[in-house]
């Protein structure tokens, strides 16, 4: 029996029925649905699913039944590929290759009532847009038309490809139409489009007077709503609650037509109409949040679909505090992120209603690196012409260019703060340089307290020998019976928290005798898992070596390791600073 948590519930599972799963379920052969693969020997390769490429780097291996992408580092057993592909939680994806397998998925787990609700409000959405898309159609939607169409400028083509609706006046029109459908009031109420009235008996509608956004995902379920008032009353926009089907942290408006894309790129709007007004513009790699700002479950979300984001939100005050949040989580999600500048306009749709689609599209190619969009920023914060507020501007800028990791783009602003600011370029590395040591310094300290508080084998810092931890983790996986000497001699310190995990699961699923990645799966998380099969993928290409030498050698270079080569790299230390680097070296030989 495998334990899971999904949704704040836990699932247990029959261990039979995920090992009749895993016999009837051949890697190759599910891959081979959605890539097109060329085998050769024990290794399959294709173009791969997740990101875009024209050479191919993702492949799938028997022995390990495992895939992974080297470009863009996508790896797992063939639940994870299915959970990706199909954008499916855990249990969906084990749903959906029983189905394929024709294997009956096990009662216990049917039992839970969030999995029967769910095809259920599915159609009540489904039955809800529906409603919606005709009353906007109907005589009673003229007023919709007239918002819709004729302030808004939307086409009907565009009306039609979003399924826009209008909800009437009224209390119950809603209700009674699904009741009319035989569905009960407390199934409407789980799909959310009606609430329970004061009196705690009866329901009525949710969406009053409003246009309706269908909120659609990649699957083409409808899984909630968006609403807007036709005037200027509040609240302008009302939306679903979450429900079991909708997670309004983790889904994005017109993913469904955005993923279809495959340019790479993905433009991020603050709102509905933004995103429809690009549509119909011509762009279709456009998503936005729901009503809520962007959380890192989204940005990771788009990392499944781009590289690149072009953030644009609206230009006022919110729009770029929302922006400056929204660009550290893109950049920790590891997309490259730029930035739109939009003058004359509030927002995307309206630049595009007054300016068009053709300046748009030029916008978009401008949009700027988050570097000069922060500069922006920073300049317009200070009068110039005044010597004094010149020289606040600079010493801000140079703060800020002394958190930006990559010494060519500091240098490129540390040349245009000079010109600009009338002063040798020198004079701006130099306080650019004393705020980077500053930075150093503190950044040094902070891990030194973390060392002190003695994490057992968890490394602190991302400097650690990455390669060698993968070694090790490795040559574990394909030596179980190596496991005494590894445990007997791992240094202290020798793992990332992300490599500590995998290893100790590792250990603990060995121990119960299954070692597979497959098996793996309850212990670590997707982005572990990941590395686990690049880590494997490795193996098989010859990359990293799980021989008895290999082994000794990445002993010895996760013995350490970190410590030395940040000596060799000390060389513009002050002498305290190495006073303290020396006796922290000390002190880990030591322990
Ligand atoms: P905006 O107010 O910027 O919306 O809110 P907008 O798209 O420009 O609206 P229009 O052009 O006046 O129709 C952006 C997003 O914030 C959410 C909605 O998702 C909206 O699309 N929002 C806004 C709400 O959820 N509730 C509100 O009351 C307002
Ligand atoms: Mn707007």
């Amino acid at each position: 029996m495998a334990v899971f948590q999904e949704g704040g519930l836990m699932l247990a599972i029959p261990q039979s029925f995920l090992d009749q799963l895993k016999m009837s379920c051949d890697i190759e052969s599910i891959v081979s649905g959605y890539v097109s693969l060329r085998r050769s020997g024990r290794t399959s390769k294709g173009l791969c699913p997740f990101h875009s490429e024209k050479t191919p780097s993702f492949f799938v291996y028997h022995d390990t039944e495992s895939f992974y992408c080297f470009g863009c580092g996508a790896g797992g057993d063939v639940i994870s590929f299915i959970m990706r592909i199909e954008n499916l939680g855990y249990l969906d994806a084990l749903k959906f290759l029983a189905e394929r397998a024709g294997i009956p998925f096990p009662e216990e787990a049917r039992e839970d009532p969030s999995l029967k609700i769910k095809p259920l409000i599915y159609e009540i959405n489904r039955a809800a847009a529906h409603f919606y898309h005709d009353q906007l159609k109907s005589e009673a939607g003229a007023p919709g038309r007239e918002y819709l169409m004729g302030e808004r400028r939307l086409s009907t083509k565009t009306i039609t490809r979003y399924g826009l609706g209008y909800a009437p006046s009224g209390w119950d029109n809603l209700r009674n139409y699904l009741r009319g459908k035989g569905f009960s009031d407390e199934d409407m109420l789980q799909a959310a489009v009606v609430v329970r009235g004061k009196d705690g008996k009866s329901v009525y509608d949710i969406f009053r007077n409003r246009v309706i956004f269908p909120i659609v995902d990649i699957r083409k379920n409808v899984i909630g709503f968006g609403g807007r008032v036709l005037d200027d009353s509040k609240p302008k926009y009302l939306n679903s609650p979450d429900t079991p089907v909708f997670k309004k942290s983790r889904n994005l408006f017109s993913l469904n037509f955005a993923k279809n894309v495959h340019d790479g790129k993905l433009i991020l709007a603050e709102g509905y109409m933004d995103v429809i007004a690009m549509n119909q513009a011509g762009f279709d790699n456009v998503v936005a949040t729901l009503g809520t700002s962007l959380t890192s479950e989204q940005a990771r979300l788009m990392s499944n679909y781009a590289q690149e984001i072009v953030i644009a939100y609206d230009s006022d005050g919110p729009g770029r505090t929302a922006t400056n949040r929204a660009v550290g989580l893109l950049e920790e999600a590891g997309l490259k992120t730029r930035i739109l500048d939009m003058k004359g306009a509030k927002d995307p749709d309206e630049f595009i209603r007054k300016f068009g689609a053709e300046r748009f599209k030029m916008l978009i190619d401008g949009a700027r690196s988050v570097t000069e969009y922060q500069m922006g920023v920073i300049r317009a914060k200070y009068d110039l012409g005044s010597t004094e507020q010149r020289g606040a501007y600079l010493q801000e800028a140079a703060g800020y260019l002394a958190t930006v990791p990559s010494a060519m783009e500091r240098e490129l602003y540390i040349g245009k703060l000079a010109e600009e600011a009338e002063i040798p370029r020198d004079a701006i590395r130099e306080s650019v340089n004393r705020e980077l040591r500053r930075n150093l310094r503190k950044a040094r300290k902070k891990e030194e307290e973390g060392f002190e508080s003695g994490r057992n084998f968890v490394r602190a810092g991302r400097q650690a020998d990455e390669s060698a931890q993968d070694g090790l983790i490795a040559c574990l996986y394909h030596h179980p019976d190596w496991s005494g000497n590894i445990i007997a001699r791992l240094p202290d310190n020798a793992f990332s928290e992300q490599a500590a995990g995998i290893y100790q699961a590792l250990l603990s699923a060995q121990r119960e005798g299954d070692g597979s990645l497959a098996s793996l799966r309850e212990r670590i998380s997707d982005e572990q898992m990941s590395r686990l099969a690049g880590i494997l993928a490795r193996v098989s290409e010859g990359q990293l070596s799980i021989t008895p030498e290999a082994l000794e050698d990445y002993f010895r270079r996760l013995q350490g390791g970190r410590l030395e080569k940040e000596v060799r790299d000390s060389g513009n230390l002050s002498m305290e600073e190495a006073r303290a680097l020396a006796e922290r070296i000390r002190r880990s030989k030591k322990g």
